[in-house]
């Protein structure tokens, strides 16, 4: 079996970081989205991979390498301009020739992995096999509607009047049958060749149809509320551990990490928190549910809730709590960690943070 990820599209929702950044590559828990991906991949012994690139091909290209660092063999792949996740089926039909493999949407973390959803694929071996999670707002997803014995009965892509609350999780399992319906089926009034149109498409033919609902936590960090909810959940997970320096005058209060090169100097840390490789902060209060990438300098800072991107400076910022930094630009989330709903703004603290980060 092999595997295709799709790290192509245009990141819309997340500008303005993606307009310096692939949204594939934001760091949850200091480890960009995509290498959980392909982590997923790697624990199901797959090691063949096509990486569907779009613009960001190089800067994907420098993140992820040819693969050996997962222990698998990446094939690239350009898509010209993000036409559809079934467009980027067919163009991938060279590299995946006749074999059954599984393909995965480069934004969706799924941190449990997949292992329970490729053996449910092995047992029937399905022309497609879905996953579907349940969520609250399934207007943004992709849609299924199951019949009474729990078959797949209808997909419908983005429904403005959802039929059911089952929302379609960014991996999907596929024989060479897929081929056929990513060929027959004709753009969506949104412009693009839909995966759920193809997969409908293999129902409507009469070809089998397998559907897996998903038991762990997933997460489709297209908006900067998901990735700072995902970076929460994955922190939870956090062990701690101090491999960098901490002085005297500073605290570190739960599980945090601080790793090889960081320094830590009249500050105080709660967890769960990361200080990454070579990170510098001083006289700030970190945490809780913060990670702070390699190489950051942060000085009299006050942040909670946060994702600090790699070589990021952030100076003299008042007490801040739900917004990501890159050395470029800055998301602040839309609503309070606990609510449900709502966008990814981009607002006013942006340009102050963006400012002091030039400090
Ligand atoms: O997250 C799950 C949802 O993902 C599903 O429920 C939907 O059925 C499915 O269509 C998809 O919807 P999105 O609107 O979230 O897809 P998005 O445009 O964000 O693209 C998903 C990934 O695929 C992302 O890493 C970008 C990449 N992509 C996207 C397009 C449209 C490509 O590589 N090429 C493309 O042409």
């Amino acid at each position: 079996m092999k595997a295709l990820v799709l790290a192509g599209g245009s990141g819309s929702r997340l500008r303005p970081l993606s307009n310096f950044m692939p949204k594939q590559l934001i760091p949850v828990a200091n480890k960009p989205v995509l290498e959980y991906v392909l982590e997923n991949i790697r624990e199901l012994g797959i090691t063949r991979i096509g990486l569907v690139v779009g613009g960001w091909a190089d800067t994907i290209r420098g993140a992820v390498g040819d693969g050996s660092r997962f222990g698998a063999e990446i094939t690239y792949l350009r898509q010209e301009r993000p036409a559809g996740l079934a467009h980027a089926v067919r163009l991938a039909r060279p590299f995946l020739g006749d074999d059954d493999f599984a393909m995965f949407l480069g934004d969706n973390l799924l941190p449990d992995g997949v292992a329970p959803v490729a053996a449910d694929f092995l047992r029937g071996r399905p022309a497609a096999q879905v996953v579907v999670h349940k969520v609250d707002d399934p207007r943004d997803f992709g849609v299924v509607e199951l019949d009474a014995a729990g078959g797949v009965r209808r997909l419908v892509e983005k429904p403005s009047r959802p039929r059911s609350d089952l929302a379609l999780v960014g991996t999907y399992f596929f024989t060479s049958a897929v081929h056929r319906a990513v060929d027959a089926i004709r753009p969506s009034p949104r412009g693009e060749l839909e995966i759920t149109d193809a997969i409908q498409w293999l129902l409507e033919d009469g070809a089998s149809v397998g559907c897996s609902e998903y038991g762990g936590y997933w997460k489709d960090t297209g908006r900067a509320d998901d990735l700072l909810e995902a970076n929460r959940r994955v922190l939870e997970g956090e062990s701690g551990g101090v491999a960098g320096s901490v002085d005297a005058a500073s605290a570190l209060l739960g599980r945090v990490r601080i790793a090889p090169g960081a320094r830590v100097v009249r500050s105080r840390i709660t967890g769960p928190a990361i200080i990454g490789p070579g990170a510098l902060v001083e006289d700030s209060l970190i945490g809780p549910h913060t990670a702070v990438g390699a190489g950051c300098r942060l000085r009299a800072v006050d942040l909670a809730d946060a994702i600090v991107l790699e070589g990021t400076a952030l100076a003299e910022l008042p007490r801040t709590r739900g917004a990501l930094y890159s050395p470029e630009a800055v998301l602040t989330a839309s609503r309070a960690p606990a609510a449900a709903g709502g966008t990814a703004g981009t607002g006013g603290s942006a340009t102050a943070a963006t400012k002091a980060a030039r400090a």
